[in-house]
C-alpha cells in the first residue's frame, strides 16, 4: 500500500513545525543549540551530510524522519527489489540496482535471475575495453582506435559525460572520449573536425534506437566515416547500446559489436549499464567495476539503514520540507568542483524528469508541490555569476553544496581556499548580515557616517538561506558510484513520498510527438494545416526565400 504521506498525520504535524518556524531564523538557532552542527548532519559510507543550515528544529526533524513510514518507503523498497512493475504507466520493473549488484545472491525479473545477463554484458564490457586499450581492435586501416565518439542523449548521454569528466583524474591516457548529443549539426560538425575516421570508433547509445537526434547524428557519423573509408569499414568502427537489438542490426551495426541491457533500466538511471560503456573506455575497466561497486555500497546503505541515518532518505525529506512547506520553488545544486562541472545538469535530468509531474500514482493531482527547479554550477564560478541573487534576491533558495575534502588535482595553495569559500557562502547565506554588523565594518573602515547611512540598506544580507554540505572523502571512482546512486535514491524516496511514478517521462513524449508532426511541414512536404498562428508564422518564416 502507499498511504499518501500528503494524507497522513505525519504531513499535518509538518505544516504544524512549519508555521510555528515562521519568522524563525537560522542565526537564532545556531545561537540557541551550541550542538546544532551534532544534532543536524550524519555521516554515512564515508561522507558527511550537514543539514544543520536548515530552517529545522529538532521536531521538525523527528516529524520529518516520520515520512519513511508515511509513505511506506520499506514497501516501496521492497516491491523494487523484487522486480515488481512500480513503473506502472509503462508496465516496467525498477531494477538498476542490479547491474551494481556484488553479491551472489539471485534478482529475479518474472520469476528468472537477471544476473548472469548482467555479467555477460559486462565480460563483454570487459573484453572490449581491454582490446581498445590494448590496440588489438583495429580500425578499417589498421590503425588503433585513438578516438571514442558516444552519440546518445539524455541518459544515454549525460551520465557517461558527466562521469567522464568528473574522473578526469583516474583516465586511462590511450583514448580521447568525445560526447555528441545535440540535434545541432554544430555539435557533430565540430565534433568530426577534431577526429580523424581511421583512428575514431563511435559508440551509438540509445537505449530504444529511435531517438531522432541519436539516429540523425548516426547516420551522419556513418555518412562521413563512408565517405572516407567505405562501406566495409562501419563494422570496424560502429558498435552500438541498446536494448532493441533488432534495429541496431537493421541500422547496419554487426549484432557481435551491440552490447544489450534491458527496458527494467530506466534512461536516466543507465549509466551502470553497458551505457557506461564510454566511461569504462575512459577510466578503465577495473575503475568502471569501482564505480559499480560504490553505487552498490550505496544502495545497501538505502535498503537497510534507518531513516534517521539514511543519506538519501534524508535529502528528499529536506526537498520536501522546503519545497511543500516552506514554499520553495528551486533549489541550487552547487559542487565546489570542477570536475564535478556537469553533475547539476545530470541532476536535472534525474531528478526533474523523474519528478516533474503532478498526477499522482492514483491517477489524481499530487496535491502538493513536487520537484523543484533545479540548477547550478560549480564554486568558485558560481559566486561570480548568480550567487547575488541567493543572497540579496529575496527569494528562498536552499542550496546543496557538495565539496571533497582531497583534492582530485591536488595543485599547491588551490583546495584549502576551495573549501574556505565553500563554507564561507554557506556560512554567509546562513547567517546573514545585520545593519549593525554593516554600519560597525563600515565604520571600523573609517567610512565617513553620511556614506555610512548611504550605502547601509545595500549592505546588509537578510540571510536565513537554507543549504545542506555534503562532504566526501574524495572523488575517485567509487565515491563517485556513491554520489550518483545517493541522489537515484532520493529521486525514488521523492517520488514515493509525492506518491509519483518516478521512472516515466510522459511530457517529454508529447514534445517528440509535436516535432514529428512540424517536420514534414518544415521540409515542404505537408501543409501547415490545424497549426497555431505563432507556430505557422515562425514556420513560414524559417522557409521564406
Ligand atoms: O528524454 C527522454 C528520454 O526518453 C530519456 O529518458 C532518455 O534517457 C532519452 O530520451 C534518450 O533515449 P534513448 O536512450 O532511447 O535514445
Amino acid at each position: 500500500m502507499n498511504g499518501s504521506a500528503t494524507a497522513s498525520n505525519t504531513w499535518q504535524t509538518l505544516a504544524a513545525h512549519a508555521e510555528g518556524m515562521r519568522g524563525a531564523h537560522l542565526r537564532e538557532l545556531f545561537a540557541a543549540d551550541p550542538q546544532r552542527f551534532a544534532r543536524f548532519s550524519v555521516e554515512q559510507c564515508g561522507m558527511l551530510l550537514d543539514f544543520s543550515k536548515q530552517r529545522l528544529t529538532a521536531a521538525a526533524l523527528h516529524s520529518l524522519h516520520g515520512l519513511w513510514w508515511a509513505a511506506d518507503l520499506p514497501g516501496w523498497i521492497g516491491r523494487m527489489r523484487a522486480g515488481e512493475a512500480i513503473n506502472h504507466t509503462e508496465g516496467r520493473a525498477v531494477l538498476h540496482h542490479a547491474l551494481r549488484h556484488q553479491g551472489t545472491r539471485p534478482i529475479l525479473h518474472n520469476g528468472l535471475d537477471v544476473m548472469p545477463d548482467v555479467r555477460a554484458v559486462l565480460e563483454q564490457m570487459r573484453r572490449f575495453c581491454h582490446d581498445i586499450h590494448g590496440g588489438d581492435w583495429r580500425g578499417a586501416t589498421g590503425e588503433q582506435i585513438l578516438d571514442i565518439v558516444n552519440i546518445g542523449i539524455g541518459g544515454s548521454d549525460l551520465g557517461p559525460k558527466m562521469a567522464t569528466q568528473a574522473l578526469a583524474a583516474h583516465r586511462q591516457p590511450r583514448v580521447n572520449l568525445h560526447y555528441v548529443s545535440n540535434l545541432d549539426g554544430a555539435h557533430l560538425a565540430t565534433t568530426l573536425a577534431k577526429v580523424s575516421p581511421r583512428t575514431t570508433l563511435f559508440v551509438i547509445a540509445s537505449k530504444t534506437f529511435t531517438t531522432q537526434e541519436t539516429m540523425q547524428n548516426a547516420v551522419s557519423a556513418r555518412r562521413w566515416l563512408v565517405e572516407a573509408l567505405g562501406e566495409p569499414a562501419v563494422r570496424r568502427h560502429f558498435v552500438a547500446v541498446s536494448t532493441n537489438l533488432g534495429e541496431v542490426t537493421r541500422f547496419g551495426i554487426d549484432p557481435d559489436n551491440a552490447f544489450a541491457f534491458w527496458d527494467w533500466v530506466g534512461g536516466r538511471f543507465s549509466v551502470w549499464s553497458a551505457i557506461g560503456l564510454p566511461l569504462a573506455l575512459a577510466i578503465g575497466f577495473d575503475n568502471f567495476q569501482r564505480f559499480l561497486a560504490g553505487a552498490a555500497a550505496m544502495d545497501a546503505h538505502f535498503f537497510d539503514a534507518p531513516a534517521e541515518q539514511n543519506l538519501p532518505f534524508l535529502l528528499a525529506a529536506l526537498d520536501v520540507w522546503n519545497v511543500d512547506f516552506l514554499g520553495a520553488e528551486t533549489r541550487a545544486c552547487l559542487p565546489y568542483s570542477q570536475s564535478l562541472e556537469l553533475l547539476p545538469r545530470y541532476l536535472q535530468q534525474l531528478e526533474m524528469e523523474s519528478n516533474g509531474k503532478r498526477t499522482g500514482r492514483d491517477g489524481q493531482d499530487a496535491g502538493c508541490a513536487t520537484a523543484p527547479v533545479l540548477w547550478g554550477e560549480p564554486g568558485t564560478n558560481g559566486q561570480h555569476a548568480f550567487y547575488q541573487l541567493i543572497h540579496q534576491g529575496g527569494r528562498l533558495i536552499p542550496c546543496d553544496f557538495i565539496a571533497c575534502r582531497e583534492a582530485d588535482f591536488p595543485l599547491p595553495g588551490h583546495h584549502d581556499k576551495l573549501l574556505a569559500n565553500c563554507f564561507a557562502q554557506a556560512e554567509a547565506l546562513m547567517r546573514g548580515k545585520t545593519a549593525d554588523e554593516a554600519r560597525a565594518e563600515m565604520a571600523a573602515a573609517h567610512v565617513p557616517e553620511a556614506v555610512i547611512g548611504r550605502l547601509l540598506p545595500y549592505k546588509v544580507f537578510p540571510g536565513n538561506q537554507p543549504s545542506t554540505t555534503l562532504l566526501l572523502p574524495r572523488l575517485d571512482p567509487h565515491g563517485l558510484g556513491q554520489l550518483i546512486a545517493l541522489y537515484e535514491h532520493k529521486t525514488f524516496a521523492l517520488g514515493a513520498i509525492w506518491n509519483l511514478n518516478a521512472y516515466d517521462q510522459w511530457g517529454v513524449e508529447y514534445g517528440k510527438q509535436l516535432a514529428n508532426r512540424l517536420l514534414p511541414i518544415i521540409e515542404g512536404r505537408a501543409k501547415p494545416d490545424g497549426l497555431d498562428s505563432s507556430t505557422a508564422g515562425l514556420i513560414a518564416y524559417c522557409r521564406r526565400s
